[in-house]
Order: structure tokens, then sequence, then C-alpha cells
């Protein structure tokens, strides 16, 4: 057995970098409450710190690093950081997740640095709403984004759409009627309590079986298989359409026991659960002149120490984390 395996025989092959903890939009279910104070720059690992600790992880078998934010497009020399980190020789996939609003930019020079995926959040196709939800006029800016993102070449292009009762329902069928004009894949994640500000989390939530019942009334879905095994989605096609429609359920079929993620948030806390405020320091050893033999120590303790699943349920829905969405980076 590898080194990066769990106390519950998971294969920790996957890694999630924060690299920023600011946003250009204040999600309704990501922002925090109150006013949100950016970290210092000082607090915030550097790019040769990320490449470095990402170098010793993939040495420990991480195959797979998604670079994530905030909005990660906001950092300086972001393609840099990409070109560096695809560099690495053991590391077969190099993606990132962002709100597409700096992506007409950027798109083209990052395949170029070797991120060849893309995950952009979008939750509705109303440019009002899209106002509503985020608290930004970007709507078009996203669009002019995913398609610029097509014309490159990035495949797979996923469009994260959190479900919300009473705020984009309604959408469903519209979302999902993307693969029927895109190749991308549309997936439906279901509403985490993570701090929202104004709405309760819990009466605005829709269990993914509430929205395969609406999907399946839209043209004749038929399950389709995955891209990723170890993914957090189950997928499915309408009969005709270009791309896929995704369920993400971490509430309802919660995916513990598949979990392959390690994250390292950006002021360099290694968060083995999502939800588990339970972090590993590794940015104080590594300024303070720790070897890469040491790093990797801390590494593997903190996939030893990665908690058996949430404990999130039906009957808690409150959140467990003190840190905000926005600086976990989903
Ligand atoms: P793929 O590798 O393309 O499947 O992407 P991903 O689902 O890992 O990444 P993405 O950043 O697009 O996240 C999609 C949704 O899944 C977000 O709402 C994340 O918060 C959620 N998610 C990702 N990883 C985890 C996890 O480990 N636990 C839980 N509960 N949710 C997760
Ligand atoms: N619940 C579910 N998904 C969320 N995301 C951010 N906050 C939440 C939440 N409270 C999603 C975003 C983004 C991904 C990284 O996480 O839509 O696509
Ligand atoms: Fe920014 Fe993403 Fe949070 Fe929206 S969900 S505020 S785009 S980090």
């Amino acid at each position: 057995m590898g080194k990066n395996v769990d106390s519950f025989h998971r294969k920790i092959d996957y890694l999630r970098i924060s690299i920023t903890d600011w946003c250009n939009l204040r999600c309704i279910y990501c922002r925090p409450r109150g006013k949100w104070k950016k970290l210092p720059h000082s607090e915030v690992l550097t790019y040769e710190e990320i490449i470095r600790i990402s170098r010793i992880a993939s040495g420990l078998g991480i195959t797979k690093i998604r670079v994530t934010g905030g909005e990660p497009l906001l950092r300086r020399n972001i393609i840099y950081l990409c070109e560096n980190l695809s560099r690495i020789e053991t590391l077969e996939s190099l993606t990132m997740t962002t709100n597409g609003v700096l992506l007409k930019h950027f798109a083209s020079d990052l395949y170029e640095a070797g991120v060849h995926r893309l995950n952009i959040s979008l939750d509705t196709l109303q440019p009002g709403k899209y106002r509503h939800i985020t608290g930004k006029n970007m709507f078009q800016k996203v669009i002019d984004g995913i398609e610029e993102a097509l014309l490159v070449g990035f495949y797979p292009v996923k469009i994260n759409v959190v479900a919300m009762r009473g705020i984009n329902d309604d959408e469903i069928g519209d979302l999902a009627g993307l693969t029927f004009r895109y190749p991308v894949h549309v997936r439906f994640i279901e509403l985490m309590p993570f701090s929202g500000e104004k709405a309760d989390p819990s009466s605005r939530f829709i269990s993914s079986d509430e929205i395969l019942g609406i999907l399946k009334k839209v043209a004749e879905l038929r399950p389709a298989s995955s891209t990723n095994a170890n993914g957090p989605a189950t997928h499915f096609r309408f009969k005709g359409a270009l791309g896929k429609v995704g369920l993400i359920s971490p509430l309802s079929h919660h995916f513990c026991p598949a979990c392959n993620r390690l994250r390292l948030t950006a002021d360099g806390k290694l968060r083995a659960c999502l939800f588990s405020d339970s972090e590993t320091d590794i940015k104080t050893p590594l300024r303070s002149g720790a070897s890469d033999k040491e790093l990797e120590e801390i590494l593997l303790q903190a996939i030893l120490n990665k908690p058996e699943r949430h404990s999130l349920d039906d009957y808690c829905r409150e959140s467990l984390s003190h840190r905000p969405m926005v600086a976990i980076g989903g």
C-alpha cells in the first residue's frame, strides 16, 4: 500500500489548492457574515511555497491538483504558477475551479500553461438573477468565458450550479438544457451550510433526488459514465445532448467513503475534510527551514488525520466550519 492512504483505507491522490481567499463576486451561499477581511499578503503562501508543497505531495502519490480560490484568476501571475505545477512529472491532471468572470482573457494562456480542464460556477441564465446571487453584473462575462474556454479546447468544461429553492429551482431545466447547446457537463450541487448571510440554508436546500425528478421531465435521461471515478458527481445524459448533467449530493448521499481529497488553504493549512476545522499548519515549518522529508511527514500526518466522514446530516445542517467557503475553495 502506498503512503498516501488514510486511516480508513482511502487513497488520497487529489490536492485542492486555494491560492487566494479573495473573490470578485459575493455569492449568497459563500460570502461570510459581516465584512470579510482579506488575508494579509504575508500570510498567503507564495508561489514558490505552493510549488514546493505540490512537488512533495506528488512524490507521495498526489496525481491531481485543482487550483481554487476565492477566485484563482485574481491572483497575479497565475500563469506562472500553472506552468510550474504542470511541470511536475508525476502529475496526471491540473485543473481549476473559477467563477469565469475573467476567463475570456485567461483561457488561452491557461491552456498553454497546462490546465486543460475547467469547472466554472454559474447558477442562473438570467442576468438580473445573476446579479442577485453574486452581487455583480457579470453574467455576460461568464458566458463569454465559457464560450472562449470551449473554443480554446478545454475538456471537460463543467458548469457548477448550486441549487437553491426559491432562487434558481425554476431554471433547473434551462440550465440542464445548456448540454444541448454546448458540450459541457452541467452539475447541480446540493447547497451546503456555509455561512450564507441572508438565506437560511436549510429552507433553500433542494435534494439531488428532487433535482433528478425535475430533470427527468425535461427529456429522456440516461445514466452516463463518469470521467472521474472518485468524483462526487453522478452523471446522466439527455438523448441527443452534447454534454452531460450531473448531481453532486454532499448531504443527501454523501461521498465521504470514496473521498480522495486533501486541501491546502491560501494561508498554508492542510485541511483534510471540507467540513472539519481540524487543520495542520504546514506554513510555519515551511518558513522555519523544514526539510522536504519533514514536510513530507506533515503531509502524511494530515492524510492520517483525515476524518472518516463529515457529521452533517438531515438533522444537523449547521455549518461546522469557522472558515467561510471563500477561504476553502469548495
Ligand atoms: P471534479 O474533479 O471535476 O469532479 O471536480 P470537483 O467536484 O472535485 O470540484 P469543484 O471545485 O467543481 O467542486 C464541485 C462541488 O463539489 C463544490 O460545491 C464543492 O464544494 C463540492 N466538493 C468538492 N469536494 C468536496 C468534498 O470533499 N466534500 C464535499 N462535501 N463536497 C465537495
Ligand atoms: N454549497 C454548495 N456549493 C458551494 N460552492 C460554494 N459555496 C457552496 C455552498 N455553500 C460551490 C461553488 C463553486 C464550487 C467550488 O463550490 O459554486 O462552483
Ligand atoms: Fe467567489 Fe466562488 Fe464564493 Fe462565488 S462561490 S463568492 S465565485 S469564491
